[in-house]
């Protein structure tokens, strides 16, 4: 541990109720320690974020029907994704650029999922060792692949991953460019990135003004590169920049295939808006599909993912599992993705935002939060367990698809 750096005990502290009710009080206290640039990374999406806002206000599209004057006195939260039993019906879903929302964030993030008896998603994009996130982490772990370095280079980390026991592999398919995030471009993502002096020095003040955090940053080494994607000759591949690094990772239904050989294990596609990709998915051989919009970083204008979602659970009728990720800021919101067809979902900033605000207890914060809310709703739904959730419980508008 840096030395300078507070106890989890201190951190808890920052995010202990009533200072932090929800998720968007995590979002609050984030955007008070991270500089704006950092902030701006987890939070903004792409062009006029339309399909950003749109993937939370869609939730209210949605209403329950309760069954009243039911006793619920305990509610079963398990579930199991690809034959794996969780805890909680949500697993932490691939976030990019972790160890710059607090030093070594991903190998808190993945054990505060372990803690808590779920799974977590590590990204490609990540600033720590694959091997180090697994030995804090006891549950389980699943890799997001991008291939920046291209195929031969994946194909090193994808044994890497198998070797160290991470039980399956999340293929990213809607990065052929990347989304346009205005608010990146605005605080200085690249100079931050690149650690280029004179281009930051516009930037600079968000720095002085966060001293806590540029302390850690700096305590932490000023992490500037993958080392999950080892480039032959060079070694770890350096950050650059979000959007150069994305148009590196254009993904084809063909990739598929290598990738499927190399992991040679379930194989989940993310990035499903569309009941046909979902079955050319199903044709490629995965196990499961995400919908998702990469939580409206990528393509402005697409629907919300819950609205996708139900085309998507007819259009795979059973074959695979579905998971959904985007807008999840409530437990409601998870319960109403289950009883649409979702097996599990994926939270993103949800968890990036406790962890820029306090670290692994902001993690574990957020964890919770969503797990009382599952258990609070649960109980005024009338339905005791995840397993007996189903379209019966909600109400959609007449033109979503059955
Ligand atoms: C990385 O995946 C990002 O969306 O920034």
């Amino acid at each position: 541990m840096v030395r300078h750096m507070r106890s989890d005990a201190s951190l808890a502290r920052t995010v202990a109720f009533p200072r932090v009710i929800n998720i968007e009080d995590l979002r609050r206290l984030a955007r008070r320690r991270l500089p704006s640039v950092v902030f701006a990374y987890i939070d903004g999406g792409a062009e006029d974020e339309v399909t950003l806002h749109e993937n939370v206000r869609a939730f209210r599209d949605v209403a329950f029907r309760p069954r009243q004057c039911v006793a619920v006195p305990s509610c079963d939260l398990r579930t199991t994704v690809l034959g794996t039993p969780l805890a909680l019906p949500f697993m932490l879903a691939p976030v990019g650029f972790c160890r710059m929302f607090y030093p070594r964030g991903e190998f808190y993030a993945a054990r505060e999922a372990s803690a808590a008896g779920t799974g977590y998603i590590l990204s490609t994009f990540s600033g720590t060792r694959l091997e180090e996130v697994r030995e804090g982490a006891s549950g389980p772990l699943w890799y997001q692949l991008y291939v920046p370095g291209g195929r031969a280079v994946a194909e090193a980390t994808i044994a890497r991953a198998k070797a160290a026991g991470f039980g399956a592999l999340v293929v990213t398919i809607d990065t052929p460019v990347a989304g346009l995030r205005e608010r990146d471009f605005r605080y200085g993502v690249r100079p931050l990135l690149q650690g280029n002096v004179w281009s930051s020095l516009p930037h600079v003040g968000q720095f002085i003004r966060r001293p806590r955090w540029t302390m850690d940053f700096i305590a932490d080494g000023s992490p500037r590169v993958f080392p999950n994607v080892e480039l032959p000759g060079i070694g770890a591949m350096p950050c650059g920049d979000v959007g150069g690094l994305l148009e590196k990772t254009l993904v084809t239904w063909e990739d598929l295939r290598w990738m499927h050989d190399a992991w040679k294990g379930p194989l989940i596609v993310k990035g499903v808006h569309t009941g046909d990709d979902a079955r050319r998915a199903i044709d490629a051989g995965a196990s499961a599909v995400v919908v998702s919009n990469h939580g409206g970083r990528q393509l402005d204008g697409v629907p919300a993912s819950i609205r996708a979602l139900p085309e998507v659970v007819t259009a795979v009728n059973g074959q695979i599992e579905v998971l959904v990720d985007g807008g999840i800021r409530r437990g409601g919101d998870i319960v109403k993705a289950i009883c649409l067809g979702a097996r599990a979902v994926l939270i993103g900033r949800a968890y990036a935002w406790g962890l820029g605000a306090a670290g692994g207890p902001g993690v574990a914060r957020a964890i919770e939060i969503l797990r009382t809310d599952l258990i609070r709703t649960m109980r005024l739904l009338g339905c005791d367990s995840m397993a007996k959730l189903d379209r019966s419980y909600v109400d959609t508008p007449r033109d979503w698809t059955a």
